[in-house]
């Protein structure tokens, strides 16, 4: 079956990467969780999608200049709606202490393509480790260098190569990075790439997909998962389509 993963939560409907979008996601019974990290100038990782905090918050500034405490003082609701005014952005700490007890899936995406955050897979999956999660939470980033770090680290946990780009042989180079699992862009989604996936013993996943024809394909192909900002549609067309 294809899990369906909430894109920075379920983002259709509360702000990207907090607490409303995650309890809202866990509430629409969502199978697991997606979220992007980045480090704090003290090195402690938080959970926004972009380097700069000025889409997203109240603030102006690279993500790496400020610190925790600094961070704490945003503002992460108020763009998105009135609503949420005051609704803080979260450390890896707090999201992993809340998804604990939930039946739910992870995928941390580090967000170290841009700024090559030093340290950031060792600090990610000591974390995930402590809070025993390793079993159900998959590491994934689009910096192949970042890949090759983690699976030193560890040769268990599930890490993911993401990508968007055209690539013949994307299967094994995956592979040869230490990947089990890739997360693609839709775009390149067909029939080859899931036989070669399915030859190579490689899980697949696809983003980001809201609509339904994507979904139905993904659903039909029997992809591992899919990361969606409006998981209750997915969630009901999933039933619909596959029973
Ligand atoms: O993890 C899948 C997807 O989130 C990757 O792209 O830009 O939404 O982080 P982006
Ligand atoms: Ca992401």
């Amino acid at each position: 079956m294809t899990n369906i993963y909430a894109h920075r939560g379920a983002s259709k409907y509360a702000p990207e990467n907090t607490l409303p979008a995650f309890e809202l996601a866990y509430e629409m019974k969502a199978d697991g969780i997606e979220t992007d990290v980045q480090l704090t100038k003290d090195e402690i990782p938080i959970l926004i999608h972009d380097e700069n905090v000025k889409r997203t918050t109240n603030g102006i500034g690279f993500v790496k200049d400020f610190t925790f405490a600094e961070i704490q003082e945003l503002d992460a609701g108020s763009w998105f709606s009135k609503k949420y005014t005051g609704t803080p952005i979260m450390s890896l700490e707090e999201f992993l202490n809340w998804i604990k007890f939930k039946p739910l899936y992870l995928n941390i995406e580090l967000k170290n393509n841009k700024i090559d955050y030093e340290y950031i897979e060792s600090i990610v999956f000591e974390m995930v480790q402590e809070h025993q999660l390793l079993d159900r939470t998959t590491i994934s980033t689009f910096n192949s260098e970042s890949i090759k770090r983690m699976r030193e680290i560890n040769q268990m946990v599930e890490v993911a190569y993401l990508t968007s780009k055209q690539n013949n042989k994307l299967v094994t180079y995956a592979k040869d990075l230490g990947a089990n699992a890739i997360h693609v862009n839709y775009r390149l989604l067909n029939d080859r790439l899931m036989n070669e996936c399915l030859r190579n013993d490689m899980k697949i996943r696809v983003y980001t997909i809201n609509r339904y024809p994507s979904m139905k394909q993904c659903f039909h192909l029997g992809c591992n998962g899919i990361f969606t900002d409006v998981p209750d549609k997915a969630l009901s067309y999933r039933i619909k389509t596959l029973g």
